[in-house]
């Protein structure tokens, strides 16, 4: 991949303020090759983690090493940890020096966490190359992997020293994967950012990365307004659950996360509207929204609702009964205590297509 940085838009910092774990995000096209700014003076070496199918080379200017995981949400295991840390052992990393993640959400959030458990704790940079990354994955040091009880359920917030977004390799995102991370970047339309879908793509990632930065700094460990940023996401953790998204496929349902991402905004849409939270109006905002992204606005036939609502129930966030994040007067809000039978309901109403 080459890049024209003469007649490229300049780049776009948002910093994230952490005190003295404050770090910036820059993105533009070519923001890869900034990754040489931000190698801790201590670094002696890099590690490099990524994947074969990815393909984008990183310049640390010290001496590297690559270090390949596999594919898939699989490679999110403790096992990835284990060989991956042995490896740096191999390379002869310390404390000292620095991890450089270069990928999607499955590599920075499994190299994010080897970063943060290897020596108790090494120095990452996040070099993001997708969409969906970009906009939330990469940023706000949330990192863990899976067990086969469920998703990142082992896993540490450990704040990275810089995450680079380069537009660039979005290029070469299969068109699906693509989509895929709107359906991450639609929930910002309700969350803050204002007429999103109006925006050209460079400023859509980095009005998201505002957002999520200016949340990020105020509510870093998920205390209340971080929770904000699952918007969406209640359904689309019970559609992985099920085995209906970001898998190998049920029944042959196999939707992307942010597809299901996608239909759980409405699902959301629909769920406070019965609440009298939104009017109808408000619900075809979402259902916009969506569409503009191309997105898929029904669930798929053949999920059981039952088995759905029961799913809803064991959301890591749901540590009260049934949790959901829904829209009203004040904007998103956590909502506790939703009563079954309305939940149903907007599963049903989610359901029909050309809504
Ligand atoms: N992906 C949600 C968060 O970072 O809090």
């Amino acid at each position: 991949m080459t890049s024209d940085l003469s007649s490229a838009p300049p780049l776009t910092r948002v910093p994230v303020d952490l005190g003295d774990r404050s770090y910036e995000i820059v993105i533009g096209h070519g923001a890869r090759h900034l990754v040489s700014e931000f190698i801790p003076a201590s670094a002696r070496r890099a590690a490099i983690v990524t994947q074969r199918n990815i393909g984008v080379v990183v310049d640390p200017g010290i001496p590297s090493q690559i270090f390949y995981m596999e594919d898939g949400e699989e490679a999110k295991s403790l096992a990835t940890i284990a060989e991956l840390s042995r490896a740096f052992v191999s390379f002869g990393l310390t404390r000292a020096d620095v991890v450089i993640a270069v990928g999607g959400g499955v590599v920075t959030d499994a190299a994010g966490f080897a970063a943060a458990c290897y020596h108790r704790g090494v120095g990452l940079i996040n070099v993001s190359t997708s969409m969906l990354g970009q906009v939330d994955a990469a940023i706000g040091g949330k990192t863990a992997v899976n067990l086969p009880e469920g998703k990142n359920l082992v896993g540490a917030f450990w704040q990275p020293i810089a995450v680079l977004c380069d537009t660039e390799t979005l290029v070469t995102l299969p068109e699906r994967e693509r989509r895929s991370g709107c359906g991450e970047m639609a929930k910002y339309a309700f969350l803050g950012v204002e007429n999103l879908d109006q925006l050209s793509i460079e400023e859509q990632i980095a009005a998201c990365a505002r957002l999520k930065a200016e949340v990020v700094s105020e509510d870093e460990r998920e205390g209340n307004r971080r929770m904000l940023l699952n918007y969406g996401h209640t359904l689309a953790h019970a559609l992985e659950a099920a085995g209906f998204a970001d898998g190998p496929g049920r029944e042959g349902i196999d939707l992307r996360h942010g597809e299901a991402v996608a239909i759980g905004l409405l699902f959301a849409a629909h769920l406070a509207r019965l609440l009298g939270r939104i009017d109808d109006a408000r619900v075809a905002r979402h259902y916009e929204v969506v569409r503009s992204y191309g997105l898929p606005t029904a669930l798929p036939v053949g999920v059981n609702h039952g088995e759905l609502l029961r799913l809803m129930g064991h959301d890591k966030k749901a540590t009260d009964g049934l949790l959901f994040i829904l829209d009203g007067p004040r904007g998103a809000e956590i909502v506790r205590g939703v009563p079954d039978e309305a939940v149903l309901a907007a599963l049903a109403l989610v359901s029909v297509a050309g809504h």
